[in-house]
């Protein structure tokens, strides 16, 4: 038995931030961030409105709608997110219920950039092995809420965004479909992009003097991070090539994590890949962790650059550090 994906959707909030609005409060410049990022403008979550979970409803019903499918069909849920609604339960109950699919199991990722893919190797090998013929996958962020929106947080507040994105994976006896993942982790990073806080090795989680500390607000080195992403994404896309005896030409669809376009354009480079090969919406969308491959995944199948037959190639790097690779012949 094989995984094959048969439906994508997406969904952004209706709230969108120009690098200008930023501007008008931050010590940055639209220049800088287009130049440093490729970032023109995102989209941030609106309180009274979206929530992880009710964003990823929205992108499942797209996807569903795109599958000709009844929500009933779907046996168990992958949830990916760094930011769920609540500390715990995970976000993956909440979409559950809000689905009426009341009695399915539902797990919830936390490898950030590289949850979706993780979600997906995980729902390709529940799928493989038998245990499920449908599995929704999801990845879904509000990171606006958590960065530091004054100038000392310019280096996140300027890229991380909000949205979610859903993929619906089935089995099928074809031979095409979800071809390879490849998973990675070296926890000897996990400082280099997090948030401490709220922390359960604490001997209080939540004081007013942590509070009043920034450790409850996305540290991240940005320098150091982009070196690692730029070695980890083309290893493990060829990673992936190799254990299908594939090469570089044969992708017709790269689908890069959206950290950081100049990210996106060296991998571009160094793979050879044309242009119409490589999907990028961090110009529109920022960068929202979890959701941003299905995001582009939905987008991309809507413009009609995902064609039965092509090779498409996932890619991630970021939080952990994580960092993963799929190959969809898509079917
Ligand atoms: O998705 C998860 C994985 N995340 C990533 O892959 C992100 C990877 N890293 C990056 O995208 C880049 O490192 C950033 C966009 C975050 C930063 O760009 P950079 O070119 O690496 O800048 P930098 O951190 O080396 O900082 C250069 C200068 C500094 O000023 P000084 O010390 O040279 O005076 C920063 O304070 O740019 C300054 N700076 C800014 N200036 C204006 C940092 N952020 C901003 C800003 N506006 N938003």
């Amino acid at each position: 038995m094989n995984s094959k994906i048969v439906g994508v959707g997406h969904y952004v909030p209706e709230n969108v931030v120009t690098n200008d609005d930023l501007a008008a409060y931050i010590d940055t410049s639209d220049e800088w961030i287009r130049e440093r990022t490729g970032i023109q403008e995102r989209r941030w979550f609106n309180p009274d409105k979206d929530t992880v979970a009710n964003m990823a409803t929205r992108a499942t019903k797209m996807a569903l709608e795109r599958a000709h499918m009844d929500a009933k069909e779907i046996e168990f849920i992958v949830f990916a997110t760094i930011t769920p609604d609540y500390f715990f339960p995970g976000s993956g109950v909440l979409l559950q219920r809000e689905l009426g699919l009341q009695g399915i199991g539902a797990i919830d990722i936390r490898n950030a950039c590289s949850g979706f893919i993780y979600g997906l190797s995980t729902a390709d090998a529940f799928i493989k092995s038998g245990m499920y013929k449908t599995v929704l996958v999801i990845g879904a962020e509000i990171q606006s809420s958590a960065l530091d929106k004054t100038t000392a947080g310019r280096n996140t507040n300027v890229i991380f965004a909000d949205g979610a994105g859903a993929a619906i994976l089935q089995a099928t006896e074809e031979k095409s479909g979800v071809l390879t993942t490849h998973l990675h982790a070296d926890g000897d990073y996990a400082e280099e992009l997090y948030v401490r806080d709220p922390g359960s090795s604490r001997k209080v989680r939540l004081s007013p003097e942590l509070i009043a500390g920034d450790s409850f607000k996305v540290y991240m080195n940005g320098n150091g991070v982009f070196k690692h992403a730029v070695v980890r994404f083309e290893e493990v896309i060829r990673e992936a090539l190799d254990k299908t005896g594939k090469s570089t030409e044969d992708i017709d669809l790269l689908i890069p994590h959206q950290a950081n376009l100049r990210i996106s354009q060296f991998i571009q480079r160094k793979l050879n890949l044309p242009d119409e090969k490589i999907f990028n919406n961090i110009m529109y969308l920022g960068n929202t962790t979890a959701a941003s491959i299905p995001i582009a995944l939905s987008e991309a199948v809507d413009q009609g650059r995902v064609k039965k037959g092509d090779l498409v190639c996932l890619a991630a790097f970021g939080s952990g550090f994580t960092w993963a690779s799929a190959l969809i012949e898509w079917s």
